[in-house]
């Protein structure tokens, strides 16, 4: 078996220039394919509001269902690092429902660390209050989906002046807050590149050119989520339209008479087919 990722060892990974490889995942069997697959770090991403329950952004998502998901996701991971994204409303109130939050995620879920979006100043109080709780938090700067209406839509973030240096300002300040790990989402590579020296904290990117690791949404990476996909999704399967193609074949041979076949069932003595006759002849002579 691997060992355990800590932050620890995700930090030792930073310093030996060894990429860290993280990948959303939302129920048991995603989070096995991502635990066969070695990945270092699994994110159940509040993504899953679209990815896996249909919303339209994340926003919808409940801490209820996201626990849900994130429960599902530790059983069927033994090394990597799980990390649980705090969904939007679970942690704008105040710190004390933030802390609050986290903790459903620590002790009901059984993760690692929790995930927060932005680096303004409500949220890098938010961070702090977690980290002194004692939970590893992960910040989450540059595209910010939760509050993409705020931010124009779900548009690259750091593209003018003052947008690169608000990505700069927010990344050093939620490190400076107490941020165990970065996500930078949907910046450009160059303006990405001014401000990785100067933090100590593994980053991790997606969409923003080369950090210590990347990050992708398990089902774009695979070929599950129909129609366009993000700029920065490389797709390394198509395995959406094989999901179709085998329960199309599966209709098929329901609506032919084909399956099941007898290979599909059990056998039975004559005496209990006889007893079932019998059973039977004698309701209807009753
Ligand atoms: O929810 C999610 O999947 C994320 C990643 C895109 C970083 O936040």
């Amino acid at each position: 078996m691997r060992a355990q990722v800590t932050l620890q060892r995700l930090a030792e990974m930073k310093a030996r220039r060894e990429p860290i490889v993280m990948v959303t995942a939302y129920d048991y069997p995603s989070a096995r394919t991502a635990e066969q697959a070695e990945v270092d770090m699994v994110l159940v991403g509040d993504s899953g509001a679209q990815v896996v329950l249909g919303h339209d952004s994340t926003v919808a998502v409940t801490v209820d269902e996201m626990l849900v998901l994130a429960g599902a996701v530790r059983r069927g991971v033994q090394s990597a690092f799980v990390v649980a994204d705090l969904p939007f409303g679970s942690t704008e109130v105040s710190d004390e429902q933030a802390v609050a939050t986290a903790i459903r995620f620590v002790k009901e879920a059984g993760a690692d660390a929790v995930k927060l979006e932005g680096g303004g100043e409500a949220r890098l109080s938010r961070i702090r209050a977690i980290a002194e709780a004692g939970i590893p938090v992960v910040a989450h700067v540059g595209l910010t989906p939760q509050t993409a209406v705020a931010l124009g839509g779900l548009r690259a973030q750091g593209r003018t002046a003052e947008s690169a240096a608000r990505l700069v300002r927010e990344a050093l300040a939620v490190q400076d807050a107490g941020a165990s790990v970065l996500v930078i989402e949907a910046v450009p590579a160059d303006v990405a590149a001014v401000v990785l020296p100067a933090l100590e904290i593994p980053v991790i990117g997606i969409g923003a050119g080369p950090a210590d690791g990347q990050v992708l949404v398990l089902h774009d990476l695979l070929g599950i989520t129909e129609g366009k996909t993000a700029a920065f999704v490389k797709r390394y399967g198509a395995i959406g339209p094989d999901m179709v193609a085998g329960v199309a074949a599966y209709a098929r041979e329901v609506r032919g008479g084909v399956f099941p076949g007898p290979e599909h069932g059990y056998s039975a003595t004559d005496d209990a087919i006889a007893a079932a006759r019998a059973e039977l002849e004698s309701r209807s002579a009753g």
